[in-house]
């Protein structure tokens, strides 16, 4: 039977007790971590959020022994006792409450626990869907417990950043308009309205802009964003973004209020970043990373070499060059240990995605040259394509040759597969880069028509104004990503401030005047009443802790994740409603 908390109060926190504590009447509450019952001695470990100690039991006193014979795991406890020094042979350094230990005096049983479907205490494998499953559990677990309470001063930390710097958290509408572009959005019927329905924002990107038509000036908010896409490690239907507006400010502006944040934000883990972050233009990134979101570490950038095969014997480099295509390629260092058997299995790991072929080169420390091509190119015309892409004695030359974006996009596949299986990606290095100057506008095949590549509200770049309606896949915009280790955690812009410009750009995505008046005339409208130039940004949340914590899933920072499917393990969300909901929101599902 339970006992009750009565005036039981706690005194430490069972992390904190040291050997100054000796001596001390304490009073401990928590979870049984673990029990050692070794007949005539028994220890229990009592763990709660700060830590784990040691209880021991008096073996004369017969009562309270078999009292605490009873325990088991996770039974919730309150321990009075006092702080002894251990003995050192019993001393457990991994602990830091490991040179003391509580003799306990009175043990108070505050609730029993069934045996758990794992052990919290043993940070073994379990699977991720009985984890989530019984995530309360999981949550008792140290791993999590380090990356929730590591979450909740990353925020307190932004907080305390943007307040120091003038912005105002404000709270924007969940209850919204639906304005698909980009993801599907989440819809909710209204009872009072039947056959209408406001949309789960996913993003608060309009409200924010008319902020700053309202004068705030600078906002921000840690908000959570909901999209019906598909699910990723990197990516849940609800996610929290930190978003941020500015009034009159350039990319700069924005660059120079995000950077410090970073560091900020990095010294909670002790890492010291380095600013101002270099920054790359999106057509760079995709020609020598073949990706929007490279990853620094590792070097290696894709070349083009190109022009070395204008005049070539090689017949079908010198016909892909002469037809507007490139050869490119990328140098991996230290590859003089790698196997034949290892290079050819990184050639059929290009052809699996899709390519052509790949050709390899290498120059051993003896001088001795191999290649995929050598019958083709001959070894001057081998060592002339190492040369020109600057490879060195045991490194190892990898090769694609075809149109130049979908050959970068699969070198930059296969340099981050090699990256990964080699080591290269250091997990203690923090290589930021802002990514800039995308494109505006995408060309859409399948719609037949352009597509904002960021979202509809993004200002030109003002060099390339004059290009909008001529060039439209031409001009460059004023927008920027965050680029940390290859993953994407911030994106933004300068927003368009100019009602004409704005229709302009309505009319280029081939969205008619009455669709946009239709979907966003509140904004068009309000945007006619003095707006000031703006712009922003919004970072995830979510990435960031997950790189700051060294997971490899946004699941493992989020206290009630939803699993690849797009289900709430624990509350069964989603799930059938009463059909007298159903009735009262006008809804009938068809079978
Ligand atoms: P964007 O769509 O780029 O921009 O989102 C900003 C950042 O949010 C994170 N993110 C996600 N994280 C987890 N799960 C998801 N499904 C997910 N989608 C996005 C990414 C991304 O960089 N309104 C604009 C911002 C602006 O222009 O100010 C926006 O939402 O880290």
């Amino acid at each position: 039977m339970a006992e009750q908390l009565g005036d039981l109060t706690r005194t430490h926190t069972c992390g904190a007790l040291r050997v100054e504590d000796v001596g001390a009447d304490v009073v401990l509450l928590g979870w049984v971590h673990r029990v050692r019952d070794l007949g005539g001695l028994l220890f229990i470990d009592i763990r709660d959020r700060g830590g784990v100690t040691q209880i021991v039991f008096d073996k004369d006193d017969e009562a309270l022994m078999a009292k605490g014979k009873r325990l088991r795991s996770e039974f919730v406890i309150g321990v009075t006792g006092r702080v002894q020094r251990r003995s050192p042979e019993t001393i457990n350094p991994k602990l830091p409450t490991g040179e003391v230990e509580v003799v306990i005096r009175k043990l108070t049983l505050l609730n029993e626990a069934k045996t758990p479907p794992f052990s919290v205490a043993d940070e073994g494998q379990v699977s991720e869907d009985v984890r989530l499953r019984y995530r309360y559990l999981d949550l008792r677990r140290l791993k999590l417990q380090a990356n929730i309470g590591l979450r909740h001063r990353v925020t307190a930390v932004i907080r305390k950043y943007f307040d120091a710097n003038g912005f105002w958290e404000i709270e924007t509408p969940i209850l919204t308009k639906s304005t698909p572009e980009g993801a599907r959005d989440f819809l909710v019927p209204s009872r009072v309205h039947p056959g209408e329905f406001y949309a789960l924002p996913q993003s608060p990107q309009l409200f924010k802009q008319i902020l700053m038509i309202g004068g705030v000036d600078r906002y921000m908010q840690i908000c959570r964003c909901f999209r019906d896409e598909d699910q990723r490690a990197d990516r849940q239907l609800e996610f929290t973004q930190v978003d941020v507006e500015m009034s009159f400010a350039r990319p700069d502006t924005i660059f120079g209020i995000i950077e410090p944040l970073m560091r900020d934000i990095f010294a909670v883990i002790g890492v010291n970043v380095t600013t101002p972050f270099p920054r790359m233009a999106y057509s760079e990134a995709m020609a020598k990373y073949g990706s929007d979101k490279p990853d620094l570490r590792c070097g290696m950038p894709i070349q083009d070499i190109g022009e070395i095969f204008r005049e070539s014997p090689f017949r079908v480099f010198r016909e892909i060059v002469a037809s507007g295509g490139t050869v490119r390629g990328f140098v991996v260092p230290n590859a003089g240990g790698y196997s034949r058997s290892e290079v050819d299995g990184i050639v059929d790991q290009a052809k699996a995605m899709g390519a052509a072929g790949l050709i390899w080169a290498r120059q051993a420390e003896d001088g001795t040259v191999t290649s995929s091509v050598m019958k083709a190119l001959g070894e001057d015309g081998v060592k002339q394509m190492l040369s020109a892409a600057g490879a060195r004695p045991a490194e190892l030359l990898l090769v694609a040759a075809g149109e130049p974006d979908a050959t970068s996009k699969l070198l930059g596949q296969l340099r981050l597969n090699l990256a990964n299986a080699k080591g290269m990606l250091n997990p203690a290095e923090y290589a930021f880069t802002w990514v800039v100057d995308f494109p505006l506008l995408e060309w859409d095949p399948d719609d037949k028509r352009y597509v904002s590549m960021h979202h509809p509200f993004t200002a030109p770049h003002d060099e390339d104004l004059g290009r909008v309606e001529t060039q439209p896949g031409q001009v460059r915009a004023k927008a920027y990503d965050l680029v940390l280790n290859g993953s994407e955690i911030g994106g933004g812009s300068i927003r368009i401030h100019d009602a004409a410009l704005q229709s302009k750009i309505f009319s280029l995505l081939n969205i008619s005047q009455e669709e946009a008046k239709l979907r966003f005339g509140f904004f068009l409208e309000a945007l006619e009443y003095g707006t000031p130039p703006h712009g922003g940004i919004a970072l995830g949340l979510d990435r960031i802790c997950t790189i700051l914590s060294g997971e490899d899933s946004i699941r493992e920072v989020i206290a009630f994740p939803k699993t690849a499917s797009a289900v709430d393990l624990m509350s069964s969300a989603p799930s059938p409603v009463d059909a007298k909901q159903l009735r009262e929101l006008h809804i009938s599902i068809k079978k």
